[in-house]
């Protein structure tokens, strides 16, 4: 390590900084945040500066740096002028006096430095380059940025005020470390994430008298994994993802998805096939159930999003009749997903003022739709598991007004290297079909914004138009 990482406690401490433009104004503004005393020395005082002045008291001298200037009290100095020697005489004051100094994009004069700083007060994490490359370090921090909920702060705040209980009642510190691991990234902390900070309280004192009488209560995250890249994960599923015992999933969710899970967390396959259900629905309510009860962290991990022809209703609410804890991240949907990589927009102003999701599923050898609705203009329509019925989809349309040339795609695993879109009509697009090797999932959609595709394509692929 090049430089040593410590937080400094600057309240009510004396800082220099010489120089008042912009870059010293950003600098002020952040030893303002840990409400440092500032002086400021330089000849000319920008308009950033001295808009700073009122709100963080600071004492300006307006005057030339020389090394008679007294530096006696100050804790720390930055140089921030455009003038290299002045910079150069400030460095050198301030290293005869033991003072740490920095000096703006010089890191050879620096005896300190500023890192980037993901500010969740008390939670402060910070990112050094060592001065090698202050963006790279800018841009790890924007990575650690969406990590890490705003709420962070809150949460420490409440850990701080249960420590002294939880000390009390669990007396072992290698127990009470795995205790605040558990809370700090189970449901409570969720609760405090999402506004909810009484009833995370609420639940932190059950939990300490569960653990006072030795019952073990798990949960359930019902997340939506997304259409098929990775990377369409929300920030939330993956966070999840990463601290469930258990996993339990469904065909949909890619291998590179459920890679991105716990290392060493349970993985229980249920997806389901059509005519090959490898674990009735009733038996996915009650196996969440049971390992909730078991104290397990369970994420039940769906393609797409849970409340979108994912049965996700029916899983929550066995777990709300057995009182098990639980909650639901949204995922994007294969509609969405598949009309984004498409280049189809859903709606359009001069194609589609509404979009409806529908099942194609077959059931007795039909579809149960309301055709004569579904055929009206000026929409779009996405049917959802509609490939083995899409003749009669199509034909059922044409007999209900929506004309023989009306476009119709279809999309092959969108979103991920393997997606194709294949395009057509009602009348013409089944045949082109029946012709092909298609991989499922597939989604159909049918309107005229099919049109749009061939201008805004953008997202390419190996596989064959
Ligand atoms: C049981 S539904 C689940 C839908 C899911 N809950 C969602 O919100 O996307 C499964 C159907 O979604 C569609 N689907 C899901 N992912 C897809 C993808 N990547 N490409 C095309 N269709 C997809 C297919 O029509 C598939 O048969």
């Amino acid at each position: 390590m090049d430089y040593f990482p410590i937080f400094v406690k600057l309240k009510d401490q004396d800082c220099l900084v010489v120089g008042a433009g912009e870059i010293a104004a950003r600098k002020i503004e952040l030893l303002a945040r840990a409400d440092a005393k500032i002086t400021v020395i330089a000849n000319e005082i920008s308009s950033a500066v001295s808009n700073l002045q009122v709100t963080h008291n600071l004492n300006i001298q307006k005057k030339t740096f020389s090394p008679t200037v007294d530096l006696h009290g100050f804790r720390l100095i930055v140089s921030a002028t455009d003038n290299a020697d002045t910079n150069r005489l400030v460095a050198k004051t301030a290293a005869e006096q033991n003072i740490p100094v920095n000096v703006v994009d010089n890191p050879e004069l620096c005896t300190f430095i500023f890192p980037a700083i993901i500010d969740r007060s008390p939670v402060v994490a910070a990112v050094s380059s060592g001065g090698a490359s202050p963006v790279l370090a800018r841009l790890l921090r924007a990575k650690i940025e969406g990590l890490i909920p705003p709420a962070y702060g809150r949460l420490a705040h409440i850990a701080e005020k249960f420590r002294p209980f939880v000390k009390r009642i669990i007396k072992e510190p290698a127990q009470r470390r795995i205790f605040w691991e558990n809370i700090l990234q189970g449901s409570i902390a969720e609760l405090v994430f999402s506004g909810k900070e009484q009833e995370a309280e609420a639940q932190l004192e059950q939990t300490l008298i569960n653990q006072k009488e030795n019952v073990n209560v798990g949960e359930v995250y019902l997340v939506g994994a997304g259409p098929g890249a990775p990377d369409l994960l929300t920030f939330r599923a993956l966070r999840l993802m990463q601290q469930a015992d258990v996993i339990v999933y469904d065909r949909l969710v890619s291998p590179e998805i459920i890679d991105l899970a716990r290392r060493d967390s349970e993985k229980i396959y249920v997806g389901k096939q059509r005519h090959n259900h490898a674990l009735p629905q009733e038996s996915i309510n009650s196996l969440l159930a049971d390992l909730a009860k078991a104290g397990k962290r369970v994420v039940r991990l769906k393609g797409g999003d849970p409340f979108i022809f994912g049965r996700g209703g029916e899983e929550i609410e066995t777990l709300m009749q057995q009182g098990i804890n639980f909650q639901v991240v949204p995922g994007i949907t294969a509609a969405s997903g598949c009309a984004t990589y498409a280049g189809i927009p859903l709606t359009h102003r001069d194609h589609a003022q509404s979009c409806t999701f529908v099942t194609g599923h077959l059931k007795d050898n039909s579809i149960n739709l309301n055709w004569k609705q579904l055929a009206a203009p000026n929409q779009t329509i996405v049917i959802y598991m509609g490939l083995v019925g899409l003749e009669k989809i199509c034909q059922s349309l044409i007999e209900h007004g929506s004309p023989k040339n009306l476009p119709v795609a279809l999309v092959q695993q969108g979103t991920t290297s393997n997606q194709r879109v294949i395009t057509g009509t009602l009348e013409s697009l089944p045949g082109i079909v029946a012709g092909q090797d298609i991989k499922p999932p597939t989604l159909v959609i049918i309107g005229t914004v099919v049109m749009l595709h061939d201008k805004l394509e953008w997202f390419h692929t190996d596989q064959p138009v």
